[in-house]
């Protein structure tokens, strides 16, 4: 796991766009996007690049982490709609090839086994964005979520109700119910990109990446992973132990290793 310390959120954006950027370039790129606050930044910062630099997306597929059981269809926050105002309307992204789990399919519960089948046929995800919950989820994997789970149906932790409240009217308005992928499909991508930031995320951080592996903090199980990067700024850091050698580590690395 590489642990990248910036001094601010907008300098966090930026690394997370360098690392994604050469999988864009590439092309034909299989891109896993989350939804949340936290990534929202690095979009923006990807979307100037094919603005200003022409950065190309047309080549591209997505899949996305996540979605809500049961908002209706049109709903400004499922994350089906939120991903095109945050990141697809912004890019040239064939709206075609960008797939999210349907939380209001008439067949819910078998919904996360054909979502896992159309990643596969794709070719798998080549880098995977990831936000991280107060609770330490991962997608919307909640404590205790098997460490091989595939795309199913999860009820969510009153913290994670109260956390989302912020883009609803009320909590009470925020669905119960999501799809996800699970922690075993999250695993099967091929590169791990994490971005954290403020302090409210600091704990979970800290469990995450410092403590031991554990369905209890779900995301702990990057720990599991061959090619994981967190980009955190200070305060999402603050109660890492290591700091210095995680910062050590970026300072001296080997000009040619990528990212
Ligand atoms: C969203 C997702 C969640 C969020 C997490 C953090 O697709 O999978 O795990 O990444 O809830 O949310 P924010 O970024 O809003 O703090």
């Amino acid at each position: 796991m590489e642990i990248i310390i910036r001094s601010s959120p907008e300098e966090a954006a930026t690394t997370v766009a360098d690392v994604v950027e050469p999988y864009v370039r590439r092309g034909n790129t299989v891109l896993g996007l989350a939804t949340g606050s936290s990534p929202v930044a690095a979009y923006g910062e990807l979307a100037r690049r094919h603005r200003e630099d022409g950065l190309d997306f047309a080549s591209l597929s997505t899949f996305l982490l996540d979605e809500y059981i049961g908002l209706p269809e049109g709903h400004p926050e499922t994350y089906f709609a939120v991903i095109r105002r945050d990141f697809v309307d912004h890019v040239n992204l064939d709206p075609q090839r960008v797939h999210s789990p349907n939380g209001n399919s008439d067949d819910v519960f078998g919904e996360g086994a054909r979502y896992d089948a159309a990643i596969r046929a794709a070719g798998g995800v080549d880098v995977q964005f990831l936000g991280i919950g107060t609770d330490g989820h991962l997608g919307f994997n909640e404590p205790t979520s098997s460490l091989s789970s595939r795309t199913r149906v999860k009820t969510l932790t009153d913290r994670t109700r109260k956390d989302n409240a912020r883009f609803f009217d009320s909590e009470a308005d925020v669905p119960r119910h999501v799809l996800t992928q699970g922690l075993g499909t999250i695993l099967e991508a091929r590169h791990l990109v994490m971005v954290a930031t403020g302090s409210a995320k600091a704990s979970a951080i800290a469990k995450a990446v410092e403590g031991p592996l554990s369905a209890f903090c779900p995301a702990s199980v990057m720990q599991l992973h061959p090619h994981c990067t967190v980009v955190l700024d200070e305060a999402a850091a603050a109660e890492l132990t290591l700091t210095d050698y995680y910062k050590s580590v970026v300072a001296n690395k080997p000009p040619q290793q990528p990212w």
